[in-house]
């Protein structure tokens, strides 16, 4: 499509606005961490916020191709604010964690917030900002505020009790959100844009090795997920979709703003995580908003799937799910267990799961069922969506690694000649997706007692590195000796002696991102015992470092 024009912006919003008439349709049911706070947004209401964002950019001096970072939490204005850069031809790079220093580094402004609760905990963004920016002596970074729990006063709010840090400020570089807001016109003209232009930059997660900034670019990927959400999630004017995803990864990207707000979709904006204020939230939030299409990570099912907390605690009632029609799960393989659970207890066998592959690269998915369409087995990818192998592009795919194409030529294309690759295994004529093949410890999740288990490695006097194991068990189970020693002889006899763990330790709870992803990093620096983590802001739930460490075994 190169030397075409366009503009995301205008295709997601004035476009539904003005021709589809959409004006007054809910884009985003907001709901925060507490169930307390929510609120709901037009697409005229959205518009108008992202032409006065857009603004405040201009006025900041950004234009078009400059870089801007967000780092915020899952809060209206990060749409408004990743919308603002489409429209004016800016490049947004969404940061969640450690990369916030790469990022800072290649950008003149950054927008953050004070702060924001994840469960009970208080997370200090702007000081995790600052101490980044610090580091790079970047004193020309321009800092925008927003601050979280102070604005939008037609948000149902209770009081909010403020933590103890003070929120950094320096008056000299940070601006604040609500004044500059407030200062400028609702009316923006788009910026025309070629089809080729680059729209983000995306930091790929770590599970894949060394962070790369995966670059998309406009029409390609407006198309590309436009088309992959309506398919996939067959799309219909009634429906209220919920992608619990955090837009600071891919599947946010695509598929909790753009894919949805180009079919004119109203979907749900979540804040929280899946445990608090109980580990019912998931099923309350699908009751509150009778959610139609629910989208989430297989972990997030496991984590539930423990603690099935189908029941409202305060009514005593089973949460009303019969509004689901269809269910997805993306980011890791779900095994069939998990899957039947998600397929029977969730969709009560009225919803076709669409387990979806795809990668932060790839744009949107490439591998899935379509809903009713395709015969499903539970736990498997299913096949390719448009394609055979990858043999060719598609709309959606990366065009480069940002400041690094031989990177990206060797990294995808040079493995296979001739072909895309995706740097994952599969089985049979179905895709199972058994896992990173890069990752170079296997995982059995074959006993019965063992929920979930996550394996790294620590430094060994003899061996020079050794197995240390962290393990999740079902409910009931108690972690002893004895089972310690069952564990390893099974690993031994079913997989071999040198995969036997050294370190084998309790894990109520394994580190993940908000995404569903283990951090392996995080469970490295446990087993190793290196206190300073670094930024965990990532972190769906922030308490699990700290119960990890208290049961760290220190001998094997
Ligand atoms: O290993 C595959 C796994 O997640 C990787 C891509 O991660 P990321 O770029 O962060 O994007 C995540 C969201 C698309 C893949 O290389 N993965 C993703 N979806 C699945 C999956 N593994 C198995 N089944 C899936 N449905």
């Amino acid at each position: 499509m190169e030397g075409a024009k366009t503009n995301m912006c205008y295709n997601v919003l004035d476009r539904n606005v003005k021709d589809e008439n959409l004006g007054e349709r809910v884009a985003f049911y907001w709901e925060g961490n507490s169930p307390d706070h929510h609120m709901a947004i037009t697409y005229s209401q959205l518009l108008g916020q992202v032409c006065r964002c857009a603004n405040v950019l201009k006025h900041m001096g950004v234009r078009k191709g400059d870089r801007v970072a967000i780092y915020l939490p899952m809060i209206p204005e990060l749409v408004y604010t990743m919308l603002a850069c489409a429209r004016i031809g800016a490049v947004h790079s969404i940061v969640v964690s450690a990369e916030i220093d790469i990022m800072v580094s290649q950008c003149s402004i950054l927008v953050t917030a004070d702060g924001v609760y994840r469960g009970e905990k208080w997370i200090n963004l702007k000081q995790i900002a600052d101490e980044a920016l610090e580091k790079y002596e970047h004193t020309h970074t321009c800092c925008v505020l927003v601050l979280h729990y102070r604005r939008q006063p037609s948000v149902n709010l209770s009081p909010v009790v403020f933590p103890v840090v003070q929120t950094p400020w320096d008056a000299a570089c940070d601006v604040c959100w609500d004044e500059v807001m407030g200062q400028v016109s609702e009316q923006c003209e788009p910026e025309w844009l070629d089809a080729e232009d680059p729209l983000f930059i995306l930091y790929t997660s770590e599970s894949t090795g060394k962070p790369k900034g995966v670059l998309h670019t406009v029409a390609g990927y407006l198309l590309y997920t436009s088309l992959t959400f309506k398919y996939v999630f067959d799309h219909q004017p009634d429906d209220v979709y919920w992608c619990t995803a955090d837009i600071g990864w891919i599947t946010g990207h695509s598929y909790i703003t753009y894919g949805p707000l180009a079919n004119g979709g109203t979907s749900v904006l979540f804040e929280g995580i899946p445990v608090h204020p109980h580990a019912g939230r998931f099923w309350e939030v699908i009751e509150k908003y009778r959610v139609t299409k629910f989208y989430t990570a297989p972990t997030l099912i496991g984590n539930v799937e423990r603690t099935p907390l189908l029941t409202n605690p305060v009514t005593s009632c089973r949460y009303d799910l019969s509004s689901l029609r269809i269910l997805g799960t993306v980011g890791e393989p779900i095994n069939p267990e998990a899957w039947l659970w998600y397929y029977e207890v969730v969709g009560q066998k009225r919803c076709p799961v669409v387990d979806t592959f795809w990668q932060t690269e790839t744009g949107g998915h490439v591998l899935t069922p379509l809903p009713a369409a395709t015969p499903l087995k539970p736990g498997s990818a299913v096949r390719s969506m448009w394609l055979q192998v990858f043999r060719r592009p598609w709309p959606g795919i990366m065009r480069t690694v940002y400041g690094n194409q031989e990177r990206f030529e060797n990294t995808y294309f040079k493995k296979c000649p001739g072909f895309y690759v995706t740097g994952d295994g599969r089985i049979d004529g179905y895709y199972w997706i058994t896992g990173r093949i890069d990752d170079m410890i296997n995982v059995s999740g074959h006993l019965l007692t063992v929920a979930e288990a996550a394996v790294v490695s620590r430094p060994h006097t003899v061996k020079g590195e050794c197995l240390y194991c962290f393990v999740t068990l079902k409910d009931c189970r108690e972690f002893n000796r004895s089972l310690v020693d069952e564990l390893k002889r099974q690993v031994r006899e079913k997989i071999g002696p040198i995969a036997t763990p050294d370190f084998i330790q309790n894990a109520p709870g394994l580190p993940k991102t908000r995404s569903g992803k283990i951090m392996r990093r995080v469970l490295r620096q446990i087993a190793r015992n290196e206190k300073d983590l670094g930024d965990l802001s990532t972190l769906a739930d922030p308490k699990v470092e700290e119960v990890l460490f208290s049961q760290r075994c220190e001998t094997a």
